[in-house]
């Protein structure tokens, strides 16, 4: 089923939003890694709801319960299992989505696949809260990937009417992504920190959402990451990343600008620096061939307006089975934007960390 993931660390995603608790199980990692808990708190920590008026007011304390495969702080090598409680759930608030659908969420998927048997409160399987075992997975990810000076980062590039430039544009450092994974709201221009908590209050002010796009960097990372054709860097990231909640595109590079170009206009030349090869631009974002060039990985993810929202919509009532008109009540984020941020970078380091392992089948 589609709950299990990956070829070398293999991912188990479990719980739903309303029930006793979300988590993973995370297999496959080498015994006598330890554990850095102040990190993996503090991304678990970027994630959680209810920390500022931009987000959702629910407020879980997410903190981890390991249950298994770690003992001491150090991975013992058997699957860690990595439990988050649930706490703070209203589910009365969500009696009604059973029968009558919110427009753009998973209510009326989710009844059908799941032929009505579905946990409908708080979205159950199919809500962003289930990202909270992905972040836990994702953080240790990143500890693994930072000891080969791996270093992941992002920023909210377009919110609304603010946009930033993107990190092509930029010249790229790790200490800068480092920055901006401590940046409440990651921004390269920091004027724009307050025109986003602006644009998302106001959208809040009229019980409306918005959504927007963030550019993920991933620097440090070697040549020859990654294989063609099925298992493609762009592949196995985007299966990952269209794995989130809420994310409606990807896009590698230059991506959909590359149709405004001539190739002499945008192909990324190789020189020779000292004994190694480089390339004179970053058009493909890092990626040849499905295989990492040396070059940063630069990816952007589209991210929808949160799809409940105050505003009275039109839907349907499986029940009566008709048209009805209808407002949704309960607790709800009305950005994504900034809380999906420590997802985006969870998966790229376990996608990464899964691709590198492949790799190291040759050795
Ligand atoms: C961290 C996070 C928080 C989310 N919070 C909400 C929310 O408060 N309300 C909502 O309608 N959707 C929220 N979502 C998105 C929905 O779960 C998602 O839109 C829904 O399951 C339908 O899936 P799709 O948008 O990928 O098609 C959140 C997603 C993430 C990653």
């Amino acid at each position: 089923m589609s709950g299990s993931w990956g070829r070398n660390i293999r991912l188990s995603i479990y719980g739903e939003s309303h029930g006793a608790a979300v988590g993973i199980i995370l297999d496959g990692v080498k015994p006598g890694i330890e554990l850095d808990m102040d990190f993996i708190e503090r991304q678990m920590e970027r994630r959680a709801p209810g920390r500022d008026s931009i987000s959702t007011s629910r407020r879980e304390q997410d903190k981890v319960q390991i249950l298994s495969g770690i003992k001491d702080g150090v991975t013992t090598g058997t699957p860690i299992n990595c439990m988050i409680r649930n706490q703070d759930t209203r589910s009365a608030d969500y009696s009604k989505q059973k029968i009558i659908f919110r427009p753009s969420h998973s209510d009326h998927t989710g009844y059908v696949k799941y032929r009505g048997f579905n946990d409908h409160r708080g979205g159950g399987h199919f809500s962003g809260r289930i990202t909270a075992g992905l972040v836990f997975a994702g953080a240790f990810a990143m500890q693994i990937l930072l000891q080969e000076s791996i270093v992941i980062g992002s920023h909210i590039l377009k919110l609304q009417k603010t946009n930033e430039k993107g990190f092509l544009d930029c010249k790229l450092t790790p200490e800068m992504l480092k920055e901006l994974g401590s940046m409440e709201i990651p921004v390269i221009d920091k004027e724009n920190v307050k025109k986003i908590e602006d644009e998302i209050m106001l959208a809040k002010s009229k019980e409306d959402s918005v959504g927007g796009i963030v550019e993920t960097a991933v620097m440090g990372i070697e040549p020859g990451i990654g294989d063609p054709f099925f298992h493609s860097v762009e592949s196995v990231l985007s299966g990952l990343l269209f794995a989130i909640p809420a994310v409606k595109a990807v896009e590698f590079g230059k991506g959909f600008q590359f149709a405004d170009y001539e190739g002499s206009q945008i192909n990324d030349e190789p020189y020779m620096c000292e004994d190694d090869i480089k390339y004179r631009s970053n058009n493909n974002g890092g990626v040849l061939g499905g295989i990492t060039n040396g070059m940063p990985l630069v990816f952007k993810v589209g991210v929808k307006p949160t799809a409940s929202i105050g505003k009275t919509q039109n839907s349907v009532d499986m029940e009566k089975r008709e048209d009805v008109e209808f407002r949704i009540t309960g607790r709800h984020d009305p950005c994504i934007a900034k809380r999906i941020i420590p997802v985006i970078e969870s998966v790229t380091a376990l996608a990464l960390l899964d691709m590198i392992m492949e790799g190291k089948k040759w050795d």
